[in-house]
């Protein structure tokens, strides 16, 4: 077998696995300090760094979590920062027997000479901040871009997007970070389902075209779709069952077995929601593991809860460890409700 990417080939296999383990997921907790102000403003919380290191440090020391949760993406402030009692959240994290990623996209800015869709920046500069990011202990790294259906997809648009996630891989690759290839198709709209996989078809084949154009090692990624449902606007709902249909056949059609790991964003499904399709998913064996890297269906309940208040931090965390728990066992084909 000969393998690429660079020294750390062996170790982002491992990582890969590691990250892809049986009955664990990931917790995504790397929104940007605009986007946590936002969650912190629907509690009425102020968004300082206080209150960023208060909510982050509730969610790292949840006991237990590392049962259900494999690794956690962070952002960057926090890779840099401790816990209110004044240890770092990385070795939180690795106490806990979870692996520690970081989001390194830059954001999204407007894609110029397309239907008003966007563009992810965040490849200058990628090499040195990737190094710096593993020196810091975060093994695997994430990047988000995003696809509207409602606005085309233009071709111009999915080539940008495809091309900018294989660049970020194989950088990331080179740096002994295990890249996460996140091009989520938005939720948006009232296009129906079949639409829906049309575009994931033509999204992930060009991913995949261009992760072997630029000799990334597929057994050193992982995978963040979206899955594949109806529009959010759309009149059309699917049960769990369509969903999961719909989503493995993408995934038969464009996925190789050599990547180890599909772990899927929730992109404003509900909690519930969100697990129940990711069981529908796991009901018969699956080349890949397939799992969950979830935000806002892992954190919404636990957020409310906690209010801010320290008096509710233990009902939060327990919130927390229950969604994670309910994950784990639809990763495992196992949930009941
Ligand atoms: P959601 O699960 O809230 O969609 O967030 C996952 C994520 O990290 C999106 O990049």
């Amino acid at each position: 077998l000969t393998i690429r990417a660079g020294s750390y080939a062996e170790e982002l296999v491992k990582t890969a696995k590691t990250v892809a383990s049986p009955g664990r997921g990931i917790l995504a907790m790397d929104e940007s300090n605009a986007t946590c102000g936002k969650r912190l403003a629907s509690i009425g919380l102020e968004n300082t760094e206080a209150n960023r290191q208060a909510y982050r440090t509730l969610l790292v020391t949840v006991p237990g979590l590392g049962q259900y949760i494999s690794g956690a993406i962070l952002f960057e402030e926090t890779l840099y920062q401790s816990t209110i009692d004044g240890k770092k959240i990385v070795d939180v994290l690795i106490e806990q027997n979870i692996v520690p990623g970081i989001k390194v996209d830059k954001g999204l800015v407007p894609l110029v000479g397309s239907n008003d869709e966007s563009w992810c920046q965040g490849l200058d500069g990628l090499a040195s901040r990737s190094a710096a990011y593993y020196q810091q202990g975060a093994r695997f790294a994430k990047w988000r871009t995003v696809v509207s259906i409602p606005n085309g997809p233009s071709a111009l648009a999915v080539k940008e997007a495809a091309w900018g996630l294989a660049r970020y891989a194989a950088i990331s690759q080179d740096n002994g970070l295990v890249p996460i290839v996140e091009p989520e198709i938005l939720l948006d709209g009232e296009h129906n389902i079949h639409r829906t996989f049309e575009v994931a078809q033509k999204v992930w084949a060009e991913v995949f075209f261009y992760l072997a154009e630029n000799n990334v090692l597929f057994e050193g990624i992982l995978l963040k779709p979206s899955m594949v449902t109806p529009g959010a606007e759309s009149k059309e709902k699917a049960s769990p069952q369509t969903v999961a249909d719909y989503t493995l056949k993408l995934l038969h059609r464009r996925i190789p077995p050599a990547v180890p790991g599909i772990m899927f964003l929730s992109g404003g499904q509900s909690e519930v929601e969100a697990t129940l399709n990711l069981n529908a998913m796991n009901q018969s064996p699956n080349p890949w593991h397939v799992s969950f890297s979830y935000a806002r269906a892992l954190q919404n309940t636990a957020l409310k809860t906690w209010g801010g208040r320290p008096e509710n931090v233990k009902a939060s965390q327990d919130a927390l460890l229950f969604r994670a728990k309910s994950n784990s066992l639809a990763q495992l084909g196992k949930y009941t409700g």
